[in-house]
């Protein structure tokens, strides 16, 4: 497709403000102005797109009433959804894109296949086959990724005999169709439905075996998987700002897969496969041990009266109950009595990268105060009370000692190496991951406060006035 000069332009202008909009994301300060560059660069570029457009009005007003429904829908979503469950928000969009994807590869090669062999352009049709594999991967693994996070189906880590070999097969059934398909082999269409209903297959397979520690990678992987399936759309479709987009999208993903492995020590490969490898030897333990459970007195009256150095640790319990501001309030009577109190942040606590410095930003926590996982393990030992409230999963030693555990090898934050720990949660119940804790049981060391985070840290706080 040639482009007339204004549709250029205006492709490589919206290109610039996508690359700005990603560049300015990195700082918290910047990010919504980031936001906002990038989708006034997509509104440029769709203006474009509908402007280059040569069809009739009955598809000019298909589109237009499309658009229309999807921002309703997408505006209405984004509006509502909590920031706790912002991961499987992604994971649905994520999907949708994947799924767009993929379609408009599929109808792009029945168009091809309705023109005469030589006309069909090999790397075109590999483009094609590229976006619908991977479109349908993404759109069916997110799929199942959002399933998991909500709690609908696919709980844990789904996984059963023999499920790498199925998976191999699979791809090379896929594989085959799609070489049916670049050497002009007969019945296109349907080698590359098959090529299509593989890829769903495949999404869905590689998905469920993956624990829900490790979903907020998975994520990330399928959104980089989101991007490369549109750029290959972008090339069967000669759009150079799709083309843009995807890559944009498939690099940034890619990079932040790599980041957030790294960050957490998890080699990818460990988790696509690790779970598969470790098919039915983990169960979360029954917890029916012994524990030392105290109440927002005890607690108070510890933190007054033997404390001179606090650490908090949030976690996602601490997003559910919106406790963010009971907290604060708590760190400010600490150093009202002139202790010394510090936030430490895992990469991967609550629910999205960022929800810890989000909400205790919300409740005017100083920035100063948060200290990365880092910069802080090494002051546990030092230290003579943690307060975790609402987290599990980051402070669980197994992921340190068990190198069979579904978190083995995430870098943790050392709760267990300071003087004294309290949990601040409901209940003895595991967190995201599914497995017990040992640290709730290390009855000289930590006390359970069994309460709503809220609830909990009000009481404590009160309790330390009290003894004030
Ligand atoms: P989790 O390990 O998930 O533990 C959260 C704990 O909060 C639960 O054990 C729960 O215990 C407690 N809780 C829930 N509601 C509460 C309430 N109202 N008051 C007090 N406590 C409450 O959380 P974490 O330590 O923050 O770890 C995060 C996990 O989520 C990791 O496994 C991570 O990989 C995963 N994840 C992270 C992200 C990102 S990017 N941050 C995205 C998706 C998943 P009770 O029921 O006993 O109260």
């Amino acid at each position: 497709m040639s482009l007339g000069i204004g549709t250029s332009l205006a492709y490589l202008a919206a290109a610039v403000l996508f690359i700005f909009g990603i560049r300015i994301l990195r700082s918290p300060m910047t990010a919504r102005a980031g936001n906002l560059i990038a989708a006034v660069g997509m509104l440029v570029a769709c203006v474009a797109t509908l402007l280059e457009f040569k069809g009739d009005v009955y598809t000019l007003l298909l589109i237009a009433g499309v658009v229309v429904a999807g921002s309703v829908v997408g505006g209405v979503m984004a509006t509502r959804v909590p920031m706790t469950s912002m991961p499987q928000f992604v994971a649905a969009f994520n999907g949708v894109g994947g799924g767009a994807a993929a379609l408009i590869s599929f109808s792009e090669l029945y168009k091809l296949s309705q023109l005469p062999l030589p006309e069909q352009n090999f790397v075109i049709l590999l483009s094609i086959l590229f976006g619908i594999l991977i479109g349908g991967v993404s759109f069916s693994g997110s799929a199942v990724a959002f399933s998991k996070l909500e709690e609908i189906a696919f709980e844990g880590s789904v996984t059963f005999p023999i499920q790498k070999v199925v998976n191999a097969l699979m791809f090379l059934v896929a594989v085959a169709a799609g070489v049916n398909v670049l050497i002009g082999g007969p019945m296109p269409v349907a080698s590359a439905a098959v090529v299509l209903g593989v890829s769903l297959l495949l999404g869905v397979l590689l998905v469920i075996p993956i624990g829900g520690a490790d979903m907020p990678i998975v994520i990330s992987l399928l959104n980089a998987f989101t991007g490369l399936a549109a750029a290959a759309s972008g090339f069967s479709l000669g759009n150079t700002v799709l083309i843009i987009a995807g890559a944009l999208v498939g690099a940034s993903g890619t990079i932040l897969t790599y980041l957030m492995s790294a960050a957490l020590g998890r080699p990818l490969s460990k988790i696509l496969f690790g779970a598969v490898a470790a098919a039915g030897q983990k169960e979360a333990e029954a917890h029916d041990k012994p524990v030392t459970s105290g109440d927002p007195e005890n607690v108070g009256s510890m933190l007054a009266n033997e404390a001179d150095s606090v650490i908090f640790i949030p976690g996602y319990g601490l997003a559910v109950a919106q406790a963010q501001s009971a907290m604060a309030d708590l760190m400010r009577t600490l150093e009202g009595q002139g202790k010394d109190v510090k936030f430490a942040i895992h990469p991967v606590a609550g629910r999205m990268p960022g929800h810890m410095n989000v909400l205790l930003a919300e409740a005017r926590v100083p920035a100063s105060k948060l200290v990365d996982l880092d910069d802080i393990n090494d002051q546990f030992a030092e230290t003579d009370a943690v307060i975790i409230v609402g987290a599990n999963d980051v402070v669980n030693p197994t992921a340190r000692e068990d190198g069979d555990s579904p978190i083995a090898g995430m870098p943790i934050l050392n709760a267990d190496h300071a003087r004294r720990v309290v949990f601040v949660k409901r209940s003895l119940s595991p967190g995201f991951a599914g497995i017990d804790n040992p640290l709730f049981y290390d009855q000289d060391r930590t006390t359970m406060l069994f309460s709503d985070a809220k609830d909990g840290l009000e009481g404590v706080t009160q309790a330390v006035k009290n003894q004030g």
